[in-house]
């Protein structure tokens, strides 16, 4: 018995819902293809599209770990599995790959086990995953490879995921500069305490943000999307990120920010054809600073 599963790249914090916001894209996203097999534990075969930077030894992938959690918690690890991993988008961009490989993983193993439980099920085992991957078990790029759409995380302890609803003609540029930002160390650098005026002016905006999604309000979306904690922390580490805010902005962005921890930024549009010409406009801006880039444009 064999199964293929995609799962989706996603962008975490949207600007201002630091660890409790992300949505997920269309394309790209990662697939795993799993075979039982007759031996009790996990292989993997084969990782295609990390240039050789990803384990291949089970103990030490995310995603091989998650799954041998998630068989042990319904009693199923005497089962043999065995996980072929093929990357399709660039690791390390702030575009949730790790998660999208967990939750391919995960969604994988379910369906060969016949677990018709909520996915939900699996969320607390690609959290795992991803506190494997940069030490602290945040939600809000494996809820979204997981469920689709966007994703509010309104508690970490208990664990409360909340699927909201966004408008139609919501479109993503997401523009991936290659430039190193792990995401250990961007959590390293944001600040540990704010100010109650910033928790005002953030709170705001992420009840702006949500509201704006239920409203299919994309003028408040966009006048939402605004952070005064982790941006300007962050954005140090973002070649010509206000320049590429700016640009965007100008060609009629609705919202401009960081994709979860960086590098990758992404911005809003109303229509596709904006968001292509975001993507163009960001890259031979960064092809001009002689930094190599990739880009996608994507519904939600
Ligand atoms: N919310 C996480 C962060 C997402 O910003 O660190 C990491 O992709």
């Amino acid at each position: 018995k064999s199964v293929t599963v995609f799962a989706p790249a996603t962008v975490a914090n949207v600007v201002c819902g630091f660890d409790v916001l992300g949505f997920a894209v269309n394309a790209p996203g990662d697939e795993v293809v799993m075979r039982v097999t007759d031996k009790p534990g996990i292989t993997i075969s084969k990782i295609t599209g990390d240039n050789g930077r990803l384990p291949m030894d089970p103990a030490k992938n995310t995603v091989s770990v998650s799954v041998k959690h998630y068989l042990e918690s319904i009693g199923r690890s005497d089962l043999g599995l065995d996980i072929e991993l093929h990357k399709k988008m660039p690791i390390g961009s702030g575009l949730g790959s790790s998660s999208a490989s967990t939750v391919a993983g995960l969604f994988a193993a379910k369906t060969i086990l016949g677990d018709d439980r909520d996915p939900i099920a699996l969320l607390p085992f690609a959290m795992k995953g991803e506190e494997m991957a940069c030490g602290q078990g945040h939600a809000d790029n494996v809820a979204p490879a997981l469920f689709g759409g966007f994703v509010l995380i309104r508690s970490y302890e208990p664990l409360d995921v909340v699927r909201l609803p966004h408008p139609k003609d919501l479109w993503c540029a997401i523009v991936f500069p290659d430039v190193d930002v792990p995401t250990r160390e961007a959590r390293q650098i944001i600040r540990k305490k704010v100010d109650m005026k910033d928790a005002v002016t953030q709170w705001g905006n992420v009840a702006g943000l949500v509201s704006g999604l239920f409203m299919q309000d994309i003028d408040l979306i966009g006048r939402s999307m605004k952070d005064v904690l982790v941006e300007p922390v962050r954005s140090m580490l973002i070649p010509g990120f206000y320049q590429m805010r700016e640009m965007s902005m100008e060609l009629g962005a609705v919202s401009f920010g960081i994709s979860g921890s960086g590098p990758s930024v992404f911005a809003f549009t109303r229509d596709e054809a904006t968001a292509q010409k975001i993507t163009e406009k960001l890259q031979s801006f960064l092809e001009g600073m002689k930094i190599d880039s990739f880009s996608y444009v994507s519904t939600i």
